[in-house]
């Protein structure tokens, strides 16, 4: 394995590949800087932030060099549901394909992805106001909608550092 390739709008998966880039010692490149760093044949792990249910990027990292792994950035805690899903829309088979929990940072969006992301939000917020026996966990996810939260956690990438070093 030769890097970790990344894209990231608001830093989260940009976080974790740095934390992953410490722990393995290898080279972390945003996807732009890959170009002129790596080779087509070069092995990475790829991690892209979910959009809509892609990985953002993939596709682009898939031409530019030889994705052995993919690690899916999202908002919400992964769960063994939606890790199928993600990796059938991925077009992903076998082993090297993870899913990590990212964040939301309202203040550092821009422009579609500002509105869109708003849109989501602000349904999810609706109807966790209407619900008058909320938990914990719902008052926790009802606060992190609103203001904004960091669910990245170094304990989180101990799966796919394992993994990355697995691979020669
Ligand atoms: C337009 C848009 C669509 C999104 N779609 C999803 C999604 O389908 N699933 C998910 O878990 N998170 C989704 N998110 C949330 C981001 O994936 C999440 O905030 C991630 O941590 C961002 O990573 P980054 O800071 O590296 O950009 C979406 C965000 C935006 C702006």
């Amino acid at each position: 394995m030769k890097a970790i390739v990344y894209t990231s709008a608001t830093g989260f998966t940009e976080k974790y590949a740095r934390l992953l880039s410490e722990k393995t010692g290898l080279p972390a490149y945003e996807l732009a800087q890959a170009r002129s760093r790596l080779a087509s044949d070069d092995e990475m792990l790829y991690m892209g932030w979910l959009f809509a249910g892609g990985v953002k990027g993939l596709k682009k990292a898939q031409k530019l060099c030889t994705v052995k792994g993919v690690c899916a950035v999202g908002m919400t805690p992964p769960s063994e549901q939606n890790m199928e899903q993600l990796k059938k829309r991925a077009g992903w088979s076998g082993d090297g394909f993870f899913v990590l929990q990212g964040g939301y940072a309202p203040e550092k969006l821009r422009g579609l992805n500002k509105i869109l992301l708003n849109k989501v939000t602000g349904s999810m917020i609706k109807k966790l106001e209407a619900k008058t026996d909320r938990s914990s966990e719902e008052e926790e996810m009802l606060e992190g909608l609103k203001n904004g939260f960091d669910g990245v956690s170094a304990e989180a990438v101990e799966p796919v550092a394992a993994w990355l070093q697995k691979q020669s």
